[in-house]
């Protein structure tokens, strides 16, 4: 994980106002490229959803209540284009992440006669492109996907890299598959609607992004914080590329999460436990934002991250209106939860800290004196 300085950067290629974000060739168990897909970034981007299709002669369109009037616009592009179109409207947020809904799902798909060459299009935030990955991974054991991500945590996480599930009463993500879409849409236009709040939590992630890999991420928050949080300024278009491109060079090269995608993990082994502890009622991004600081703090402890790196963490975080601290005395709470954490191995807790931007490294079994230490440091 070592001596990535500079090496995940990367500088996404723009042609007629959209950008195209390859994911692959060389996704594990596909030698010969066949799984390789395009992110694309831009406006009005519902015209490339047919093209993505494979022929399908059936698609149904999953999308959350929320959402409706972008489903239905979806599902006339697809009527428009001659396929034969339904659409499964599914609750908000995680609530959509359930058995009961994806038995709906199966439902549908079973009672208009989905076959192996039809396709599943996933529209909505991180919670609905998960389950419609998860509709299409398991629908006769795989149908395609294509997912329109429309928050920007999905646009520049959730919907990149495959992974795909639903939560069950015991816990978040525990039923699952890796199945890449076979294409991912990035409309911009569609942030306008998302509140603000949702907007720069999802900002989190593109500030992990910035620094597991990409100093120009952190610079393009750092110029004009206000623009990264305006749906349609060119600046926040640049992180959503940036960040994507990180993402799919890591996906990329590991696809099933087995090293270099730990890094993507960055401020997440904490962020998560926060979540947990507060029975997620935290947002993601703001819980990865405390987790990052929890991170950083926790390498400067322990002799890897320098005390600068350290304060241009909490700079950019508050500039940005993410939280930099979290309820003192939760301490036990949070410890069992990171060491039930699946990223857990065996009894170690493994952590990805810094020694710079762009240069993240493993930390396993760190002193439990450092780890409560570096909670002092976070907590409010
Ligand atoms: N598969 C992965 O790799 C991965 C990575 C990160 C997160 N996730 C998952 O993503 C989910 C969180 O995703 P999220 O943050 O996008 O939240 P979300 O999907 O729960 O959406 C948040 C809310 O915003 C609404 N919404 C979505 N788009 C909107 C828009 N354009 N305008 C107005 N409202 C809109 C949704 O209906 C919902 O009510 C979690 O379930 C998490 O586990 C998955």
């Amino acid at each position: 994980m070592t001596g990535q300085h500079g090496s995940m950067r990367a500088d996404p290629a723009r042609a007629g106002g959209v950008t195209r974000i390859r994911v692959g060739p060389g996704l594990a168990g596909d030698p010969a490229g066949t799984d390789a897909y395009d992110v694309v970034v831009g406006h009005q981007l519902l015209g490339e959803l047919p093209g993505l299709l494979g022929g399908a002669q059936r698609v149904l369109v999953v999308h959350p209540r929320g959402l409706r009037a972008t489903g239905e616009a979806v599902r006339e592009d697809l009527l428009a284009a001659g396929h034969e179109t339904y659409l499964a409207e599914v609750p908000d947020g995680e609530e959509a992440k359930t058995s009961a809904v994806l038995a709906f799902c199966w439902g549908v798909l079973g009672q208009a006669g989905f076959t192996r060459t039809d396709a599943v299009v996933g529209v909505g935030g991180g919670a609905v492109t998960d389950l419609a990955g998860f509709v299409a991974a398991t629908w006769l054991r795989g149908v395609r996907v294509v997912q329109v991500p429309t928050t920007l945590l999905a646009m520049v996480d959730a919907a990149v890299g495959g992974k795909t599930g639903v939560n069950t009463t015991e816990g978040k993500n525990l039923v699952g598959a890796f199945h890449p879409p076979s294409g991912v849409l990035c409309d911009l236009a569609a942030l306008e609607t998302l509140p603000r709040n949702d907007l720069v939590a999802g900002l989190a992630e593109v500030v992990k992004t910035g620094f597991i890999a990409d100093p120009r991420i952190l610079e393009v928050l750092e110029n004009d914080p206000d623009a990264a949080t305006t749906w349609d300024a060119p600046a926040l278009r640049e992180l959503v590329e940036r960040s994507v491109a990180v993402k799919a060079r890591v996906v990329t090269e590991d696809l099933e999460e087995s090293y270099l995608r730990e890094i993507l993990n960055y401020g997440h082994t904490f962020g998560h436990a926060v979540e947990q502890v507060e029975r997620y009622t935290w947002r993601h991004g703001a819980a990865v934002s405390v987790g990052m600081v929890f991170a950083a703090e926790l390498g400067r402890l322990a002799g890897r991250t320098p005390e600068r790196l350290v304060d241009r963490h909490r700079d950019v975080l508050r500039r940005l209106g993410l939280p930099l601290t979290y309820a003192g005395g939760r301490w036990p709470a949070l410890l069992e939860a990171m060491r039930r954490d699946k990223k857990t191995r065996g009894d170690l807790l493994r952590f990805v800290v810094l020694e710079d931007v762009g240069r993240p490294v493993r930390l396993e079994g760190p002193d439990p004196a450092l780890l409560v230490a570096a909670y002092g440091e976070v907590s409010g």
